[in-house]
């Protein structure tokens, strides 16, 4: 399923996307090469570990029977696209199952990490969610998971997001997308910020990949501030309206903030 191939999914006319710093995808290229480097989210005198071995490139031994299940109902779906794949834990887990799957990521070098980790090269693309690189009604599935669906900062900007997923899927496509729900939340979460309305909340912060050249600098990237929308699965759903999508599944870990959605067009 290469660019060039008839039948490709991926417009062959699109450019990568131009990105400036990439401190999330430098750590997981740096851990990926067994390279030294931490990554770090700040979110003003706060610090939390970017956890890269152990998020970024965890094994389905590690994975909830949620995971696994969500994975497996775009199985029957494909070819499955999977937005944000970062280094492709979840493009590793289909194509060991032999499920065609592409990977479009905004972080050239989580690309990078990807085809090291042994990701075949025409499966993966630089792009953004907001304009995937992807020929209409091509795939039969989106996965995006890792809350980067809240990147659209607002319901109407999670809305945009999946029309855009509802435009590179064919009618009777499927997704599977996530979010923390801020009626599970307080303030102790990292990078918590309020919103008055019920089932809505905010989440900023930004990312530093820091690390030690051979000759003993130290360098230190800083990504721009994300700023992420949390919504709850009702919240979810009102993002819906307008689109050809319906949620029809949730499932959280252990009854937990985090959850994954199921979505179907109508
Ligand atoms: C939390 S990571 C999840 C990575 C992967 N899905 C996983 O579970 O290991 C979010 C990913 O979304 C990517 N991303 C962020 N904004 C994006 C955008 N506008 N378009 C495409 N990918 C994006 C990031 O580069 C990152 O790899």
């Amino acid at each position: 399923m290469s660019r060039d191939r008839p039948g490709s999914p991926v417009q062959s006319d699109r450019r990568a996307t131009r990105v400036t710093a990439d401190p999330l995808g430098k750590a997981m290229l740096a851990h990926q090469r067994d390279e030294p480097g931490r990554l770090v989210y700040r979110d003003g005198a706060d610090v939390q570990d970017g956890n890269v071995a152990a998020f970024y490139f965890s094994t389905p031994e590690s994975w909830g029977p949620e995971t696994v299940e969500c994975l497996e109902r775009l199985a029957d779906r494909e070819p499955i696209l999977d937005v944000g794949c970062g280094a492709g834990k979840h493009l590793l887990w289909w194509a060991d199952r032999d499920v065609e799957a592409v990977g479009v990521d905004a972080s050239p070098n989580a690309i990078r990490a990807a085809r090291e980790r042994g990701l075949e090269e025409g499966r993966l693309f630089v792009g953004d969610m907001f304009d995937l690189p992807i020929e209409t009604g091509a795939v039969g599935a989106v996965h995006a998971v890792g809350t980067q669906i809240g990147l659209g900062r607002s319901l109407a900007g999670i809305r945009t997001v999946l029309a855009e997923f509802a435009r590179v899927t064919a009618d009777d496509g499927r997704a599977v997308v996530d979010n923390y729900d801020p009626t599970r939340l307080d303030d102790g979460f990292f990078g918590y910020r309020s919103d008055p309305r019920t089932g809505i909340a905010h989440r900023c912060f930004h990312l530093e990949f820091e690390r030690e050249t051979p000759d003993g600098d130290r360098r230190r990237e800083l990504g721009r501030t994300l700023q992420f929308l949390l919504c709850s699965p009702a919240r979810l759903r009102e993002a819906t309206i307008g689109t050809p999508w319906c949620v029809t599944a949730t499932r959280r870990a252990n009854g937990d903030a985090y959850y994954r959605a199921v979505l179907e067009r109508r």
